[in-house]
């Protein structure tokens, strides 16, 4: 997807063994559609060449102040002045002590000083050995440089290249990528929290066994992914799927309906919008085996007995903070036929502001989708497209809709 249409990215690298992952994000960067400018710094050509970051960028790369390319002998001025913004990517240690003292002798940190910065942000993505990271110093660099208007996108945990494992490894580069596109997504949903829940339930008939869906999760992380992006706090609670967590999304795993609901029930209490894009089993087995339930050896099959599940959506749109209108409440419905009806009945019965309608075989385990939103005053078509986009669609949907229906 090309999140990053028309964008100019000033991608720095400092010295660091992370400089391996630069040409990854530089790749990625330029694949969601931006255009990338590299600036090195002399420790960073120690670890990967330029040659490698102008082949993947498509442009020559900068490393020096004195560079004679620029009419007015300026890169520092003139490459700053293009960017939407300059990501350092992997940002040292020092490189942050650098930039906290202001210091300008080389031609990354004199342009990250030159640059304008009410309107050319500067991100970090610090990579450092975990007791480098850990320092007094370097915490207290961190502070400052934010203070000073950076925004610093954090550092990963594990093995390091020193061989010790703890904080300080450099994000990957997908995750930077997810970083760089919600920091350009507009606000929307600033102040609120959002609960998401996503995935099928698992409901155990033994040890061994359950009962569970087609359903991938992939609506449901898009959307927290999307409501993040869009500036909320989310929690996902999610059912037993094989999904990366959104970045900066806090996930709570369950197995079973029940589960949900306790996850859910929990978190709704602060939780300023609500949205169930979970494919909750409607029945539990009766019984759970505490031993694997054995053949026999009669040729006789085993009799499931079923109980009704909890209706999740349902028991937290009957909540008083959502009657109060402290939360809207979003269900959604997978049907197989006569979508806009059986959408708009499902609506009233569940008792909330928003339905989201789409054609479950059609969109299990797929990555794009349709939707069909309905509310009080009709039916709003959400025409197929990737389920991010439509996520990103749903958020902006929801933000226009909250200022009327909290009144
Ligand atoms: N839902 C829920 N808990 C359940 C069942 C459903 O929270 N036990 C939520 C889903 O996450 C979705 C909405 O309710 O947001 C609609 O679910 P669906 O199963 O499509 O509708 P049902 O109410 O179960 O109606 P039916 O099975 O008749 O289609």
């Amino acid at each position: 997807m090309q999140d990053l249409a028309g964008k100019h990215i000033v991608l720095g690298l400092t010295g660091g063994i992370a400089c391996y992952k630069s040409a990854e994000l530089c790749r990625l960067f330029v694949k969601a559609g931006a255009t990338v400018q590299v600036v090195m710094t002399e420790a960073a050509e120690q670890f990967i060449t330029p040659v490698t970051m102008q082949a993947l960028s498509g442009r020559t790369v900068y490393t020096s102040q004195w560079d004679t390319r620029e009419p007015n002998n300026m890169p520092h001025i003139n490459l700053s002045r293009e960017a939407d913004a300059i990501v350092l990517a992997p940002c040292s240690a020092d490189f942050i002590a650098r930039l906290v003292q202001g210091r300008s002798d080389d031609l990354l940190s004199l342009m990250c000083l030159a640059r304008p910065m009410d309107r050319i942000p500067l991100l970090i993505a610090p990579a450092m050995n975990r007791e480098m990271w850990a320092h007094p110093a370097t915490q207290r660099n961190l502070m400052q440089v934010a203070a000073d208007g950076a925004t610093v996108l954090g550092v990963g945990n594990g093995w390091q290249a020193c061989g010790e494992t703890g904080d300080g490894r450099m994000l990957e580069p997908a995750q930077l990528l997810e970083d760089v596109t919600a920091f350009f997504s507009p606000k929307l949903l600033a102040g609120q929290k959002v609960l998401v829940t996503a995935g099928p339930t698992f409901e155990a008939l033994d040890p061994i066994r359950g009962i569970t869906n087609h359903s991938s999760g992939k609506m449901g992380f898009a959307i927290a992914r999307a409501a993040r992006e869009a500036g909320a706090e989310v929690t996902l609670v999610a059912g037993p799927v094989h999904l990366p967590t959104p970045r900066g999304v806090t996930r709570v795993d369950v197995l079973s309906a029940q589960q949900m609901l306790d996850a859910t029930t929990r978190a709704a209490q602060s939780a300023s919008i609500f949205v169930a894009t979970a494919a909750v089993a409607d029945w539990r087995p009766a019984t759970q085996s505490e031993q694997k339930i054995k053949k026999d050896g009669s040729g006789r099959t085993p009799v499931l007995h079923f109980t009704e599940n909890p209706d999740i959506l349902l028991s937290v749109a009957k909540s008083e903070r959502a009657q109060s209108k402290k939360l809207f409440c979003v269900g959604f419905a997978a049907e197989s036929e006569n979508l806009a009806e059986h959408a708009k009945a499902k609506r009233e019965r569940k008792g909330i502001p928003l339905l989201v309608g789409n054609i479950g075989p059609l969109t299990f385990g797929q990555d794009d989708n349709a939707l069909l939103l309905v509310d009080a005053n009709g039916v709003r078509e959400l025409p197929r497209a990737p389920k991010l986009t439509l996520a990103r669609e749903l958020m902006t949907e929801i933000a226009a809709r909250l200022p009327d229906w909290r009144v």
